[in-house]
């Protein structure tokens, strides 16, 4: 904002020189115009928060940089369980941990095609259904679909296994607005269809932070699981505020996105989001179970 005034006062200056029935306007303007920057400057820079104030990022990936993911915690008081909580997300999904069992059942999705729209947050990308996209059930309990974001790399690991990318579809209960997310991990191989088809509109949005675009219709049922196998704990959302009683799912069936993909989502977002993976966190004796059908037949 500044800049852009200055830049647009330099110009100025350089066009008035040429017109010397200016001149005496141009030294008004001298004198006017650096108060008036400087008053820009500190309504700008002060602890209110104006539009520029909010689009800057709030948190990082970057260690050290002093809002990176060692620091959330401390950044806003309301941030605490960042730092405090004790079931926070992602984690490791270690083979000796994970209990296998087959009473969760299959993962119950209701999707219907929905219109959407894609924004640039700056430290992700993110597809938002604006109708009800429908909902999963778990244990009797309905989220509805809001919206799906993108990680590179996965959030999550197996066997201290990171992958390349990983997508959380994030859905809210209506009774009690508890959240469960669905995450589906890929590693480098074939194109992931669901993201060939919205690549312009990504490609549309990248580094323009805050930006946002129609999509149109999107049935989030193209987003494939690929498997009925699936990891299920309790957890946080994996961004500030770092909310925990998250019910999670991670597909464990690893799906494939092209390289191309990869680089399109890390270069759309913000430089120091360009890693922007949560390192894992502890499990503090959190059961992990990992569902998988009891008929060979239903893999
Ligand atoms: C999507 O939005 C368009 C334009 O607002 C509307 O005509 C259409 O019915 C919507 N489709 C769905 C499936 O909601
Ligand atoms: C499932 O729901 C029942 C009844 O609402 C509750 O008692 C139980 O703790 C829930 N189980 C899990 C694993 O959340
Ligand atoms: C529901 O939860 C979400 C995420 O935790 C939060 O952003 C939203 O404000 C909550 N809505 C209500 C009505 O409490």
């Amino acid at each position: 904002m500044v800049h852009e005034l200055y830049k647009a006062y330099i110009m100025k200056v350089s066009l008035c020189k040429s017109n010397p029935r200016e001149w005496n306007m141009e030294k008004l303007r001298i004198q006017i115009l650096p108060s008036v920057f400087l008053l820009v400057f500190i309504l700008h820079s002060g602890p209110t928060t104006s539009q520029e104030v909010e689009d800057e990022q709030e948190f990082d990936y970057v260690e050290g940089s002093g809002k990176g993911p060692e620091q959330w915690g401390e950044i806003h008081p309301e941030w605490a369980l960042c730092k405090n909580g004790e079931m926070q997300s992602p984690i490791d999904l270690l083979n000796k941990r994970v209990q296998i069992v087959s009473h969760l059942g299959r993962l119950k999705r209701n999707y219907r095609p929905s219109n959407a729209t894609i924004k640039n947050r700056g430290h992700d990308i993110m597809l938002k259904w604006v109708d009800g996209a429908g909902w999963i059930e778990i244990n009797g309990t309905q989220y509805v679909l809001q919206q799906c974001h993108w990680h590179s790399p996965s959030e999550h690991t197996i066997n201290g296994k990171r992958f390349d990318l990983e997508v959380h579809m994030v859905h809210q209960s209506i009774s009690d607005n508890k959240t469960s997310v669905v995450g589906i991990m890929y590693k480098i191989g074939r194109p992931d269809t669901f993201l060939s088809k919205i690549m312009g509109y990504i490609n549309s949005i990248a580094e323009t932070k805050e930006k946002e675009t129609v999509v149109g219709v999107v049935d989030p049922k193209n987003i494939k699981l690929g498997s009925r196998k699936y990891y299920r704990y309790m957890g946080s959302l994996t961004v500030p505020p770092c909310t925990q009683d998250v019910v999670w799912t991670i597909v464990r069936k690893v799906r494939t996105v092209s390289r191309e993909q990869v680089r399109l989502l890390r270069e759309a977002v913000d430089d120091d989001a360009e890693n922007n993976a949560r390192p894992v966190q502890p499990i503090n004796g959190r059961s992990i179970h990992l569902y998988r059908p009891r008929l060979r037949l239903d893999n």
